[in-house]
């Protein structure tokens, strides 16, 4: 048997689609959505990000604000742009390029940011509601999965979901959404014993390592049928490479995504589709949840 691609383009069109919509209504009300991007230093990765997240706005008719920052700038300067930002009525979202630089408390600068500008999903508040299965802006990442369980109409109740990652980025709020739709999931990571024994028993296997010298997940370590979900990115070889061996694991899975073209453009249309529902919650007129 060999598997179904996951067509994270197709579906991550799909949600610009519906964004690009919501953006031309509310555009009618006179109001015009914007984020706000955050950059601090240098990095080379992370400038390129902030650019791609900016390009994918004008795209859709999502205005951007770009504040691009001096490697030295200080913890009190970065917070009091984030009050700027948090009181400026013609910003509806704040997105702040991790990593920041080492001096920087990256918890701090979260925390900073309103919660209803929170457009990574990633202020304890927003963490909390997710917990309680009642946040409106979610992690991009884990509600980029999901989105692509609800497209490809693979039902998750009762199954069995396995998560090698614990980060607050992807693993913490996965768990969360996939219990929330009546999975039994097990979070694992760099210190779980016999990983191979817990992938093989699991119905949904969802990958973010993002270090395919330190970890592959093999064809031998999925069960026959299984859906396998690579959030990984990492190099092999000079390439961009997922954690999963794909072109194995997927003649024996029943859905596989691929690296590229994946879970990374869901993550970036996740971004979108959550900076129309900050302007919505904003404006107090209903949202996409
Ligand atoms: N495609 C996208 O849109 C997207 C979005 C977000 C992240 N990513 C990628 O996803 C990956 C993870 O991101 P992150 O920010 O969550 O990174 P992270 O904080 O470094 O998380 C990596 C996780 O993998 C676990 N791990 C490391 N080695 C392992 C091993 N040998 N066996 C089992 N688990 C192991 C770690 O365990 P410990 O907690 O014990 O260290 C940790 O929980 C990165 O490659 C990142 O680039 C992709």
């Amino acid at each position: 048997m060999t598997g179904q691609k996951i067509d994270g383009i197709a579906v991550a069109n799909s949600v610009k689609d519906r964004v690009r919509a919501a953006v031309a209504e509310l555009k009618k009300e006179g109001i015009e959505p914007c984020l706000a991007t955050v950059l601090v230093g240098d990095d080379q990765a992370s400038a390129s990000y902030v650019t791609s997240k900016q390009k994918d706005c004008a795209e859709v008719g999502i205005a951007t604000k770009d504040h691009r920052l001096p490697q030295t700038f200080s913890q009190k300067e970065l917070e009091s742009l984030i009050d700027l930002l948090n009181n400026d009525n013609t910003v509806h979202g704040i997105l702040v390029q991790l990593p920041l630089p080492k001096q920087l408390d990256e918890f701090g600068v979260i925390t900073k940011i309103s919660p209803i500008k929170d457009v990574d999903g990633l202020t304890p508040y927003n963490m909390g509601l997710l917990a309680s299965g009642r946040a409106l802006l979610k992690p991009c990442t884990p509600s980029g999965i999901m989105e692509l369980f609800d497209f490809y109409k693979i039902d998750i109740s009762g199954k069995h979901v396995v998560i090698i990652n614990r980060s607050n980025l992807v693993g913490k709020p996965l768990y969360h959404l996939m219990l929330e739709k009546n999975a039994t999931v097990t979070t694992c990571h760099s210190k779980t014993r016999d990983l191979k024994s817990l992938c093989l028993g699991a119905d949904i296997v969802v990958s973010a390592v993002g270090n395919r010298s330190r970890f592959t997940l093999t064809q031998d370590m999925v069960k026959e049928g299984a859906v396998v979900i690579d959030v990984g990115t990492s190099r092999l070889d000079g390439k961009l490479a997922g954690d999963v061996d794909y072109d194995n694991v997927i003649k024996k899975a029943s859905y596989a995504t691929p690296v590229p073209g994946g879970v990374g453009p869901m993550t970036r249309a996740m971004l979108l589709k959550n900076t129309v529902t900050a302007t919505s919650i904003s404006k107090g007129i209903g949202t996409q949840r």
